[in-house]
């Protein structure tokens, strides 16, 4: 197996990583920034007959990680087999048409990945089975919760999910802990962004709440419902996240009302106040699964975009 990174240092690193669990070689394409801003990139080695898996790292700006991979997937496209390692997946949550005339960008992020011979695609918590479902190959969807919750000491905690589309990851670490799960009501106005929470259901009072997301972004959802834990007499409230695009004030905006936060290093690691839990192993697994050709070929009567059966 041939690992070929992005420029970035994180996918640097992530390749690294799973090369060594799967047994690859790390090579490094030589990558060129032209004076007007746009890329080059050149394989170092020759590609015809081998697996090749892409590993990207897709932190802000977006924009340039994606133009890499879709740099990559042509300059691959010898090769006899192609995965694409994305352990964050960008732009996922605009997964459906929310108001008439907006493009669902995960959908065309996807076709063209599919397009340009991506045939896997090897993702971390997703932040939808929808997202998903518009990528034509086989896709290996890696759940890292259950093992960021096995990672860490939370004693008597309520876990709970942000908005109801959260509550299948949220009851992965509610099962590992032996937690109760509850669901904030969150509701958000598509035209300017804003979001509302409403008060969990349940007393709170003594007691500590883990609030898990998918991602933490502007830090806006989980300070909003932290913020409601505590008026609900909540003593302590956690935060646990997958993805940490570690925008600037996001975590500030959090720690001023929450305790902790944990994430994982699906992105760069970015502020020492966060705790980061290495998915290495996780990665690993899909690494691997890809490696062994046990992949989840799509059901018949498979629909893009269709909510999973
Ligand atoms: C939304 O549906 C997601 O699951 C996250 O809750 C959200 O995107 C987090 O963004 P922010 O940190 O900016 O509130």
């Amino acid at each position: 197996m041939l690992v070929v990174p992005g420029s970035r240092q994180h996918a640097l690193v992530t390749a690294e990583r799973v090369a060594k669990c799967g047994e690859g070689k790390v090579s490094l394409p030589r990558w060129r920034v032209f004076p007007d801003g746009e890329r080059y990139v050149k394989l170092e080695e020759d590609v015809r007959g081998q697996r090749v898996l892409i590993v990207q790292s897709a932190e802000p700006p977006q924009a340039e990680a994606l133009t890499e991979i879709l740099l990559l997937l042509d300059a691959v496209s010898r090769a006899d087999r192609v995965a694409l390692l994305l352990p964050y997946l960008p732009y996922a949550r605009q997964d459906r048409e929310f108001l008439p005339g907006e493009a669902v960008s995960i959908r065309a992020l996807l076709k063209a990945f599919s397009s340009l011979g991506a045939e896997t695609l090897i993702v971390a918590e997703a932040h939808s089975e929808r997202a998903l479902s518009y990528f034509p190959g086989n896709v290996i969807h890696l759940k890292p919760l259950r093992f960021m919750a096995k990672r860490g000491e939370w004693r008597d905690v309520a876990v709970i999910s942000p908005d109801a589309g959260g509550v299948d990851r949220a009851k992965q670490v509610a099962e590992v802990l032996g937690a109760p799960l509850w669901c904030v009501e969150k509701r958000r106005d598509r035209y300017t962004g804003e979001i509302e929470v409403g008060v969990p259901p349940g007393s709170l009072e003594g007691r500590a709440a883990l609030v898990v997301d998918d991602v933490l972004s502007t830090g806006g959802t989980v300070a909003k419902v932290a913020r409601a834990l505590k008026e609900r007499g909540a003593r302590r409230v956690e935060v646990m996240v997958v993805h940490h695009l570690g925008l600037e004030g996001s975590v500030d905006r959090v720690l001023e009302v929450a305790d902790r936060i944990v994430a994982s290093n699906t992105l760069p690691p970015k502020d020492p106040r966060v705790q980061y839990v290495d998915i290495t192993e996780v990665l690993c697994e899909g690494v691997l699964q890809w490696a062994r050709g046990d992949l989840n070929p799509r059901p018949p009567g498979y629909q893009p975009g269709a909510p999973p059966s």
